[in-house]
């Protein structure tokens, strides 16, 4: 079958690594795709938001099948723009509509629905600006520190926590007064602190069934040592030692099989991935967050441990038969290190020259923010390239991307060291 994948990032280049090995991928297409991806298919030049050009490329390529990156696109509804269209109804569309993807797209939804269901999370009170004193006077019944979310998508700057209460009630204001994430913080989720341990859960949903893809541990700050601000993830590691079984059965049936019933009950067929971004506060899962895609980096550490044909997997969830379907997970450790342009998640400069990915022979090199220029690699963003190894150890696989990571230069890379170490100490 002919597959189109939707995004440009490392989530996009593992993606395409991955279904481009099954026997049942034909051509591969990914719009737009980066020097990675093209190296598993032909990359489009067309904008996954630009619901009417993706429509046209998939008649054009003869599509069978679509595979959805990042959530923006699912968010604006563009299952809703194929399962309308009687040219595109009958192609496999893999990621929920539009009522789905409000899980991401509306932390106030996913709250109120967590709370309907009875999906452990931190307590919380929305508010918008017909309600900002009983916000302000919300905020002096927590203790700190104080966590604010924009209600809507704000490309992952939305969650602000703030230690001092007055602080708090400053950005309080700032996001409500001032737009400080435009139309995303015209509501704003207040909610208690979760001390604990992060960890991301994917689960692949045909609609009723699930199967689980391995769960990774996210590293979100830049600073070694969980410091400075947050990125869209500097490194990951998978498995996860505390994600044990009488863990992960905590998450299945506290967690998951809520989430599916839920949104059975509110009648939204959710075909796609659920990516449960979860806090473990002494041994007991709570929901952060709900997002409708898998993560990036986690899919750089996450599809390199499924044995399984995932295209198979996609079909199978296309299909509705996930509860006959197995996915054949590799015991091996696999941890994913980033390398970053020197400045971000602040400013930084592009269009660095990229050398040594050739030499690098025990890790794969995923490319994220990386472009070819007249034939010649360079830095196009800030999250550059995703370098992942497996080992039989956790250590072993970390010193396997380490010495990858030594291997390629560009200016001003940066790197965290210190990814999988805390787990390690864990053991
Ligand atoms: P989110 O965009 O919802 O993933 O939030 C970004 C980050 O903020 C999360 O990965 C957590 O590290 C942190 N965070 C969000 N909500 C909470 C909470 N209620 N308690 C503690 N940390 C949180
Ligand atoms: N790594 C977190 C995310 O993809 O949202």
């Amino acid at each position: 079958m002919n597959i189109l994948i939707l995004g440009g990032g490392g989530r996009e280049h593992a993606l395409a690594w991955k279904i481009k090995q099954s026997p049942l991928c034909g051509k591969l297409y990914i719009a737009p795709g980066n020097a990675g991806t093209k190296l598993c298919g032909d990359n489009v030049d067309v904008n996954p938001n630009d619901f009417n050009a993706v429509g046209k490329l998939a008649v054009d390529k003869k599509i069978d099948m679509v595979v959805v990156g990042p959530e923006a696109p699912l968010v604006e509804g563009i299952a809703d723009y194929f399962s309308e269209n009687p040219d595109l109804s009958k192609i496999a569309f893999i990621g929920p509509n539009a009522s789905g993807a409000k899980l991401e797209g509306s932390k106030d939804f996913a709250k109120a629905f967590m709370q309907k269901n009875n999906i452990p999370t931190a307590n919380y009170k929305s508010f918008t600006i017909d309600n900002v004193e009983e916000g302000l006077s919300f905020l002096e019944t927590l203790n700190p520190p104080y966590v604010l979310k924009a209600d809507g998508l704000a490309a992952g700057k939305g969650v602000l926590i703030c230690k001092k209460l007055e602080e708090a009630k400053s950005i309080f204001k700032k996001m409500i007064y001032e737009k400080m994430f435009g139309d995303a913080s015209s509501c704003i989720v207040v909610e208690e602190f979760l001390d604990g341990i992060e960890l991301s859960v994917f689960a692949a949903v045909d609609g009723t069934n699930y199967v689980l893809l391995p769960e990774a541990k996210d590293y979100k700050r830049i600073g070694e040592g969980d410091t400075g601000p947050n990125t869209g993830g500097m490194g990951c590691v998978s498995p996860v030692k505390f994600a044990d079984e009488p863990f992960m059965e905590k998450v299945r049936s506290r967690i998951i099989e809520p989430t599916i019933k839920g949104l059975e009950e509110e009648n939204i067929d959710y075909k796609g991935f659920i990516f449960f971004g979860l806090m473990n506060v002494d041994g007991e899962p709570y929901v952060i967050e709900y997002n409708v895609r898998l993560g990036d980096p986690e899919a750089e550490a996450v599809l390199p441990r499924i044995n399984s044909d995932f295209v198979r997997l996609l079909t199978d969830l296309n299909s509705g038969s996930l509860d006959k379907h197995q996915v054949d997970i590799i015991p091996e450790t696999a941890v994913t290190i980033i390398l970053a342009s020197g400045g971000y998640p602040g400013k930084y400069v592009k269009g660095y020259d990229i050398t040594g990915i050739g030499s690098v022979k025990d890790s794969i090199v995923f490319y994220a923010g990386a472009c070819i220029q007249d034939g010649v690699t360079k830095t196009s963003g800030g999250r550059v390239l995703a370098i992942t190894s497996l080992d039989n150890s956790l250590s072993g696989a970390l010193e396997k991307s380490t010495l990858s990571a030594e291997k390629i230069e560009f200016q001003d890379k940066y790197c965290r060291k210190d990814i999988g170490k805390d787990l390690i100490k864990h053991k």
